[in-house]
């Protein structure tokens, strides 16, 4: 340990140690004045900086300082290129420096198991090895640049409704294989400065106090030696928290916790190592990110904005493209520009991430700038997504007249956020419909649909061209106009798989779940994983998407043709661009598994190379795959192990485009099978759709299930949430009064932001436990009032309403 950090460490009383371990306020950590102990600045991202230079909130209502808003991270996945997204990495850090920020609250990483988690927008892949790949890049990018990050949410976040108490009941080996394995990959090779824990339980623990989690695999498995932050009011046990690894309470404000690790420690239930420990981290990270603060920092808006169109377009995926309808051509075409979301373009998601930019370029601004003949039509509008006939003839009429008809759509604001799920996969009605009357009138429209995760097309057969820009960021009008006029080669694959209906998705049947627990019964079949062993036909598959020019894979060579499980095996393949266009390819290697001795996904994506090519040229992919590429993780061993048997390498550009393939006999150990003899048919030969009885899954998951019942409980408690308690009359009321507190300052504000974060609060506040609104109240509802309150709800009334006065008036007076 650095002698600096030793020598704090003796001065510090105990209580200033406890202290440290909390939060000075929503975004910064305590400073010790005496010993010249300063305090640092953490700030929401992660697609650009969300600096809140006056605000306590977390949910993007209060004003931030402007920021680049890069697209967020289920486009910037799209791009499956490392480069780019460390560059957009080292943008915002600047930008961090400039402001004074020193640890970005970034990246989210956790897996998008089903389309409709509301927080899908944040987070790259359904694809472990792909987020992972992702998530180092911008680590790498950002903490270039002497700024910290903060990998979240660590770890099975993968759902928003309940997501403050819910219990995730995974298996180890999906926990291993697709939840953490992205975490592995960024922590051990990025080395984040910060780990931010999730909200909910982890089979039965609270992440934010899990040792399994923080302890055994972070710091002993994967010898992670940086600083844990909580969630923003993820804390349940402080003491626990403390014990199991969680160094930093966010946000500060209240003391109650950090006098519990004082009595802690004074009453022997916490050694003051495990609290030096904490502290040690925790001052180290101060040091660091003091020492990089640059008070001349200054950035480019501009080259950052151009930075953003660049990556919005590396990152946007081309799915349909009948006849070559595009690109589209500048001359001779008359073209009908159709949409609300055409002028207002929806180009990031909302919630803590969300950004107030620079600058913004509308997809119609663009047009226009751009200098391109067309006419606009509104069609529907996105707010209240009713049809309305006139609106629908007017953008008819204005289709019928043009040569091609362009229609943005996709997920309004007020469908996809924090906090909560969507309801369901389908686009609003009114443009479903709009889409439908405007294609049986014209042969040839094109659809530009925005929005953070997939949806349902049932219109896809009746248009001819498809360019998905997810969530684009704030370059969204100028990279759509390059891509529709093919003056930059659409490049980006799809990081998840799109179905056809939401039906077709493994979780369909189990997400979402709550109050009490998610299974998560699918296992490791998430994704393409899923849809390729079960031989469900996808509307497009993982890894797909077009360019205007053409490929061709050739020459597929392994250096062996058998190797020792702890070998490396070379690969290398041809990618020639076929076609008459400089234009990007993303060669995709997988491995399928063909030995069948425990249940497994089709195929596994292991590694993938983004290649630019003239016309014409070819280049020579080579790979490297070692033990880990064979391996699944093997809970009765504990460990990952290699089956012996043969193995095929694939080679293609989806995962269900596959072009080359050769195969490799792979030597492993012996050792104990999982699952042997056991009946398990819905894990051997998944069905469609995807359901796996209580008996089955509670084999996979080793042990018996728990319980789904919820309260009423024996009693109410701090984990109790505000909707619970409003069973009670006492609890409507606080219920009600808290939540009216909470909306108040924003109930007259009109923009579209301060209408979605209010619908996100309507939504979100009821499922908070009280203690987390405790910690997030800056002090004004303390533990002490707590258990008045609870008192109170359990029928201890004048006990209960002495204490809360009591207590009150004791926080009043401090
Ligand atoms: C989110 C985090 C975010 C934090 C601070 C939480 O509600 O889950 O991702 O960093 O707030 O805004």
């Amino acid at each position: 340990m650095d002698q600096r950090i030793l020598d704090i460490l003796e001065q510090l009383t105990l209580e200033e140690k406890a202290g440290l371990c909390s939060g000075a306020d929503m975004w910064n950590t305590k400073s010790v004045e005496r010993l010249g102990i300063p305090s640092i600045m953490v700030s929401d991202g992660p697609h650009g900086l969300r600096k809140q230079p006056d605000g306590m909130d977390n949910f993007g209502l209060h004003h931030s300082l402007p920021a680049t808003c890069f697209p967020t991270a289920s486009a910037l996945g799209s791009s499956w290129n490392p480069s780019l997204i460390r560059e957009v990495g080292e943008a915002i850090a600047q930008e961090c420096l400039t402001q004074g920020v020193s640890v970005l609250l970034g990246p989210g990483i956790n897996i998008k198991r089903n389309p409709l988690c509301g927080r899908n927008f944040e987070y790259y892949s359904e694809d472990p090895y792909l987020t992972g790949e992702m998530a180092t890049a911008f680590i790498k990018g950002v903490q270039s640049k002497g700024i910290g990050t903060s990998i979240k949410h660590f770890a099975v976040n993968n759902q928003e409704n309940y997501r403050m108490t819910i219990d995730a009941v995974v298996d180890e080996r999906a926990l291993r294989e697709i939840y953490l394995l992205g975490f592995e990959m960024a922590i051990k090779e990025a080395e984040p400065w910060t780990v931010m824990c999730a909200y909910n339980k982890v089979n039965g623990t609270y992440a934010s106090e899990n040792k399994k989690l923080l302890t055994d695999i972070l710091e002993t498995e994967w010898n992670y030696d940086g600083m844990v932050m909580s969630d923003w009011g993820a804390v349940n046990d402080r003491v626990e928290g403390v014990q199991s690894g969680l160094h930093l309470e966010m946000p500060g404000g209240g003391l109650d916790n950090d006098k519990k690790i004082v009595e802690a420690v004074k009453n022997g239930t916490m050694s003051m190592e495990v609290l030096d420990k904490a502290v040690a981290k925790l001052l180290q990270l101060i040091l660091n990110g003091e020492s990089n603060k640059d008070t001349k920092a200054s950035f480019d808006q501009e080259s950052h904005h151009q930075l953003a169109i660049k990556a919005a377009k590396d990152s946007a995926v081309l799915l349909k493209n009948e006849n070559g309808i595009l690109p589209l051509t500048k001359d001779k075409k008359k073209y009908a520009l159709i949409g609300d979301l055409a002028v207002h373009s929806r180009y990031q998601g909302s919630g803590s991430s969300l950004i107030n930019p620079t600058m913004i370029d509308s997809v119609y601004d663009a047009f226009t700038e751009k200098g391109i003949d067309f006419q606009y039509a509104k069609g529907y509008d996105r707010i209240d997504g009713k049809t309305d006939l006139d609106l629908v003839y007017e953008a008819v009429e204005q289709a019928k007249d043009s040569d091609v008809a362009i229609i943005v759509a996709g997920l309004p604001a007020l469908a996809e956020s924090e906090g909560f799920d969507r309801d369901h996969m389908k686009l609003p009605l009114n443009q479903t419909e709009l889409i439908k009357e405007i294609s049986a009138v014209h042969d040839n429209v094109v659809i530009v649909l925005v929005g953070g995760a997939p949806v349902e097309m049932p219109w896809i057969s009746e248009v001819r061209g498809l360019l998905n820009l997810y969530l684009a960021g704030q370059g969204i009008g100028s990279a759509a106009v390059d891509l529709l006029f093919g003056i930059h080669n659409p490049s980006g694959k799809l990081a998840e798989t799109f179905g056809k209906t939401y039906e077709d998705y493994p979780s369909a049947s189990y997400f979402p779940e709550g109050p009490a627990t998610v299974e998560y019964r699918e296992s490791i079949y998430v994704g393409y994983r899923y849809f390729d062993t079960a031989k469900v036909e996808p509307l497009f598959p993982f890894g797909y998407g077009l360019s205007y020019t053409t490929f061709r894979f050739s020459n597929l060579v392994l250096s062996e043709r058998e190797i020792d499980e702890n070998g490396t095996l070379e690969v290398s393949v041809n990618v020639t661009n076929s076609g008459d266009r400089p234009g990007a390819e993303v060669v995709q290697l997988y491995v399928k598994d063909t030995t069948s001795h425990v249940f497994k996904a089709e195929k596994e994506l292991k590694r993938f190379q983004k290649v630019f090519l003239q016309p014409g040229e070819t280049v020579t992919c080579q790979f490297e795959l070692d033990r880990r590429a064979f391996s699944f993780y093997n809970v009765d061993m504990e460990d990952w192990c290699v089956i012996s048997g043969e193995y095929e390498i694939l080679i293609g550009s989806s995962s269900r485009d596959i072009f080359e393939q050769s195969i490799v006999k792979v030597l492993g150990k012996e050792f104990q099978m999982p699952y042997e003899g056991k009946n398990i048919p819905s894990f051997l030969t998944p069905p469609y759709p995807f359901k796996a009885q209580d008996r089955e899954f509670a084999i996979v998951y080793g042990k018996s299930l728990p319980s789904k019942a919820t309260f009423p409980g024996e009693e109410f408690s701090y984990d109790s949430t505000l909707k619970e308690i409003s069973s009670t009359f006492v609890g409507k009321k606080v219920h009600d009064a808290i939540i009216k507190q909470i909306t108040r300052p924003y109930r007259e504000m009109e923009d579209e932001n301060a209408v979605v974060s209010k619908n996100m609060m309507k939504k979100m506040i009821p499922n908070h436990p009280l203690r987390s609104l405790a910690i997030s109240s800056n002090g004004a509802l303390t533990f002490g009032m707590l258990d008045g309150l609870l008192l109170i709800l359990n029928r201890k009334r004048i006990k209960g309403t002495g204490k809360l006065i009591k207590e009150t008036i004791r926080n009043k007076v401090q």
